[in-house]
């Protein structure tokens, strides 16, 4: 089982636009892939109309959780929303309350990825998230904000493995919301590949008005716009994924 967790530090970067439509792009090539919304703004939940009463907030709480099948080969374990977002006090006190997720997630099998969309910030669901996780794909919007927070996310990634709370490994930054003619976006490409070399996907996620469009009829893009852009990109992405993973 892969377990990939999508992150970075900076909000808005395509972290649960790339959960649902790699996560997508994975089931149609025949991988079966649950995603997890790590969330309490439940995006990836709403993405696949998805309004469980039970998630990830009662997974970490008393190992009981309703997991949804979205497609065929896709599955989704929803946030819990507000209870999520109450979970910090909950847990609090508890010794385990870093490990919980990947005790509770060792009960649940029969997947090849799971893919954690989580939100932007450094809170228990996310450290639990990073204890799961193996590898990490850093999501960067190309602006300034979206450069240092992949650098603070590498910092924090790196922590993590340092002080033994997980073994991540960084599978790749995926610059989103490429738009060539913008200078700016242009400027901000060339140095994450300056900075951070073969870390960085060939794959870049073109700005596609489809892919947000998508999402508004809770869709995937490849459902949505099979011939466009976003479609194409997040295709190459899924490939560039499996080659770097190697399965
Ligand atoms: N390549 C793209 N082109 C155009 N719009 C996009 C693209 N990727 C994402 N969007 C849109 O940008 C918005 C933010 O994307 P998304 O919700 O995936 O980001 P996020 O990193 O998960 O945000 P948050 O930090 O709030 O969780 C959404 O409205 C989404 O539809
Ligand atoms: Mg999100």
């Amino acid at each position: 089982m892969i377990k990939l967790a999508i992150l970075t530090a900076k909000g808005g970067t395509g972290k649960t636009t790339t959960a649902i439509n790699l996560g997508h792009g994975l089931a149609l090539s025949g991988h079966r892939v649950l995603i997890v919304d790590c969330d309490p703004q439940g995006s990836a939940s709403a993405a696949f109309d998805v309004n469980g009463e039970r998630g990830l907030a009662d997974l970490l709480l008393d190992g009981k959780v309703d997991i949804f099948q979205v497609r065929p080969h896709l599955y989704l374990l929803p946030s819990g929303r507000k209870r999520l977002a109450e979970l910090e006090i909950k847990l609090a006190a508890r010794s385990d309350r870093l490990e919980r997720l990947k005790n509770a997630m060792a009960r649940l099998s029969g997947c090849d990825w799971v893919i954690l969309d989580c939100s932007p910030s450094i809170n228990i669901v996310n450290l639990n998230a990073l204890g799961f996780a193996e590898k990490l794909l850093i999501p960067s919007s190309l602006d300034y904000f979206s450069l240092e927070g992949v650098k603070s996310t590498i910092e924090l990634s790196n922590d993590i493995t340092a002080n033994g709370a997980g073994k991540l490994e960084i599978l790749g930054i995926l610059p989103t919301f490429y738009d060539k003619r913008t200078s700016v976006s242009r400027l901000a490409l060339e140095t994450l590949r300056n900075t951070y070399g073969k870390m960085v996907f060939d794959t870049e996620i073109r700005l596609n008005a489809e892919i947000k469009k998508s999402q508004w009829y809770r869709k995937t893009v490849f459902e949505f716009a099979p011939y466009s852009h976003g479609a194409y990109d997040y295709f190459k992405l899924a490939r560039e994924v499996l080659e770097r993973i190697q399965v």
